[in-house]
């Protein structure tokens, strides 16, 4: 058995993939000539025979092996099942299909020699792109990508988070516990890896021309619950203080009208005042703990101006009933917005 460490381990998960494999491994082998590699593909029992297809192969090809799973358990899964058994110092992942070039291989490959942790094909840099998809898609990608930069911090330096297409040094995985549903590993390889530098390579997505999609509605909750889950669910966690402080507000209000007889107009100057000090410190201690840095005091000065939620609250209301729009759905419509803001201004500025 050879057990040498290879320069490169190419992992290929396929479902489904018979009319697309032998081309794409022969377009693998002519673009890493001259380097030591070895492919993998992992074949969750393909009905149309990918796996048998592949067996017979690897008995041609060297460094060619085939790792056979019981049923379609998942894309991320089938990824980390060929790193488990991947003896290279670096790992490429490509899908099956022929819609990510094998070209670029050696060029992602490259700079991990020059040191680069992580190499990410990306289509969203400039001289990448998508061929043939729907408007529908491309927006559905397109929001997917900004939830991520929204919400998870170490992602944001990459363009495309959310490809399928990747290189990276094995050791940036060591030691992670990975949650491995759905399509989007390189999401958790970015969030929980350790490494330090990123570069981004553009390329084409090419149409399918063989085979299908096997993406599914569902994928998209799982990528949603993967979200949740990487950001530590900090966003519900927001919401739900923000809700505690609707709630400070409205009845420190009550009190101080019925019980101390302050005058209506002042009261709700305390009552704003103490909901923000109740959210920022729930927020602090909370939601954004892991974020604290500096002094408490300046957070919570800063964190005033999270006031602006309310107040473009009131403006996009305002601005929507002028326009004939129903005065909840204006409200519900200038909840969001406010919320929005109030969010990003937490993101970004308060708890950077
Ligand atoms: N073993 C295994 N098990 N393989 C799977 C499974 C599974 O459950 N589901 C999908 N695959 C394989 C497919 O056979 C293909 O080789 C690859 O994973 C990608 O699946 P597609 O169904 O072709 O995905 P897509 O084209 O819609 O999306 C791909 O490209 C996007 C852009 O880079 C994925 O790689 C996305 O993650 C990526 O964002
Ligand atoms: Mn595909």
């Amino acid at each position: 058995m050879l057990c040498d460490v290879k320069e490169l381990s190419i992992i290929i998960p396929t479902y489904n993939e018979r009319e697309n494999i032998g081309r794409l491994i022969e377009m693998i082998i002519e673009s890493l000539r001259g380097l030591d590699f070895e492919i993998i593909v992992v074949d969750d029992n393909s009905p149309d025979g990918t796996g048998e297809f592949v067996e017979q192969l690897s008995h041609k090809v060297d460094n060619l092996k085939v790792i056979h799973r019981p049923g379609k358990l998942g894309l991320s899964s089938a990824i980390l099942d060929g790193v488990n058994v991947a003896q290279g110092y670096a790992v490429g992942v490509i899908d099956a299909d022929l819609q990510h070039p094998p070209q670029l291989l050696k060029e992602m490959f490259s700079k991990i020699g020059e040191g680069y942790d992580i190499v990410v094909a990306s289509r969203y840099v400039k001289g990448g792109g998508i061929e043939g998809w729907s408007f529908t898609r491309k927006i559905i990608s397109k929001t997917a990508s900004f939830l991520a930069h929204l919400l998870l911090k170490r992602c944001r330096t990459v363009s495309d988070p959310l490809s399928g297409y990747f290189v990276f040094k094995k050791d940036v995985i060591s030691g992670v516990k990975f949650e491995a549903k759905g399509y989007k590993i390189l999401l958790e390889i970015l969030e929980k890896g350790k490494y330090d530098k990123v570069s981004e390579v553009p390329y084409v997505f090419r149409s399918r021309k063989a085979g299908k999609s096997k993406m599914r509605f569902n994928e998209i909750l799982n990528y949603v619950k993967l979200l949740m889950k990487l950001s530590d669910y900090r966003v519900l966690k927001f919401v739900t203080v923000g809700l505690s402080g609707v709630v400070v507000n409205l009845g420190s209000l009550w009190l101080l009208v019925n019980f101390f007889n302050f005058p209506q107009l002042y009261s709700a100057i305390f009552s704003i005042e103490f909901s923000i000090v109740n959210n920022f410190i729930l927020n602090d201690f909370w939601t954004f703990k892991d974020r604290r840095s500096g002094n408490f005091f300046y957070r919570l000065i800063k964190f005033h101006g999270s006031a602006l939620g309310p107040l473009i609250n009131y403006i996009v209301y305002a601005f929507l009933l002028i326009f004939g729009v129903n005065y909840l759905v204006a409200d519900a419509i200038g909840i969001i917005c406010g919320f929005v803001a109030n969010y990003l201004f937490s993101e970004f500025i308060v708890w950077r």
